[in-house]
């Protein structure tokens, strides 16, 4: 069978490229082993680390883009579309910005870092990268309102604003995301709708919202889920899923000895897969992307976090980079 046919029989993306792309986040080091797969079932990329501030602007005056363009290049070549994937975020800064942030008494130096890092990026893969999550969780946990980040503190409370605003100069056709998670809770919701509505009273345009999408076997419900999207869809506004996993762990369960997910686990969590792709089919008036956070269990972050090297099963593929059964079930909805 040639590649074309056995894409065209197996292949997530193909499945719901009426709805919505399907894409994945990637690191160049796993390409090698990884690119049957992608090629197979994802149509986006997103650069998993690559664009983040401590690798991309590792020093003052000094990018590192050898990373961003292999998988820039990778994804050309493949006529993958690319989700540029952060731009201003309080975590993964180097130790040049934080420091130069917490010290600085003048806002306007701080302006300055940003006015380098989002123009240089931008400029460079403005033919490259199709969209951007311009800022990454920017709501307080709380859901009071903006986060009380390093750098709202060195730009001034409508700091987002001006992001914004310089990202626009550079593309002025670009497609603009704030990126953020929790907005299955109502409190965070309703401050996403404050900024939206302020920063679209200020003249600022901002394209969509990323809506995260780390997941647990217990929570948020589907319910949850679908209020979020219910309320992006009146709301007007386009929706990328951007860092879709589920964790086999209630977040609570701190337990670092399970050595593979039992029965239960895995049906809670092929349920919830299936009933995801499901309601995104629903609502893909609103959904334009869903991005899964990762390609295979081998190399999740989760294996991470919250628990530093526990393993964790969140995917679509299992470590032998399998496809597992529930990757049958969603073929089939
Ligand atoms: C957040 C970020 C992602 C990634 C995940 C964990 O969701 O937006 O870039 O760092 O945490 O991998």
């Amino acid at each position: 069978m040639s590649d074309n046919s056995l894409r065209a029989k197996v292949s997530l993306c193909n499945k719901f490229e009426t709805y919505f792309s399907v894409g994945v986040a990637v690191e160049s080091k796993y390409l090698d082993i990884y690119s049957p797969t992608i090629k197979q079932h994802f149509s986006t990329i997103t650069p998993e680390n690559a664009f983040k501030f401590e690798n991309i602007h590792p020093n003052v005056h000094k990018f590192d883009f050898e990373e961003a363009d292999l998988l820039v290049e990778y994804a050309k070549e493949n006529k993958m579309p690319v989700r540029g994937h952060t731009l201003i975020w309080h975590e993964q800064l180097p130790d040049w910005v934080k420091k130069r942030l917490t010290n600085e008494t003048n806002p306007n130096n701080a302006w300055d870092i940003v006015e380098e890092h989002v123009s240089s990026i931008l400029d460079r893969y403005k033919n490259d990268v199709y969209c951007w999550d311009v800022v990454n969780e920017v709501i307080s946990d709380d859901g009071k309102g903006i986060r009380d980040t390093i750098w709202r503190k060195a730009l001034g409370e409508d700091y987002i604003e001006g992001v914004f605003q310089i990202a626009r100069n550079v593309i002025p056709n670009g497609k603009f995301f704030i990126n953020e998670y929790n907005g299955h809770i109502y409190d965070k919701r309703e401050s996403m709708k404050k900024l939206l509505d302020k920063l679209s009273l200020n003249g600022v345009t901002v394209d969509g919202v990323g809506i995260q999408g780390h997941y647990n076997i217990t929570f948020p419900t589907i319910e949850m889920i679908e209020d979020e999207l219910k309320f992006y869809s009146s709301y007007g506004i386009k929706v990328h899923v951007t860092e879709l996993d589920i964790s086999v762990f209630d977040y609570f369960d701190r337990r670092s000895n399970v050595k593979k997910p039992t029965i239960e686990m895995v049906k809670k969590q092929e349920e919830m897969y299936v009933r995801l792709f499901e309601l995104y089919r629903k609502y893909s008036n609103v959904v334009e992307n869903v991005t899964i956070w990762g390609v295979s269990d081998k190399t999740t972050w989760l294996n991470d976090f919250p628990v530093y090297n526990r393993r964790d099963w969140p995917l679509l593929f299992d470590s032998e980079l399998k496809p597992k059964n529930v990757m049958n079930i969603i073929m089939n909805i």
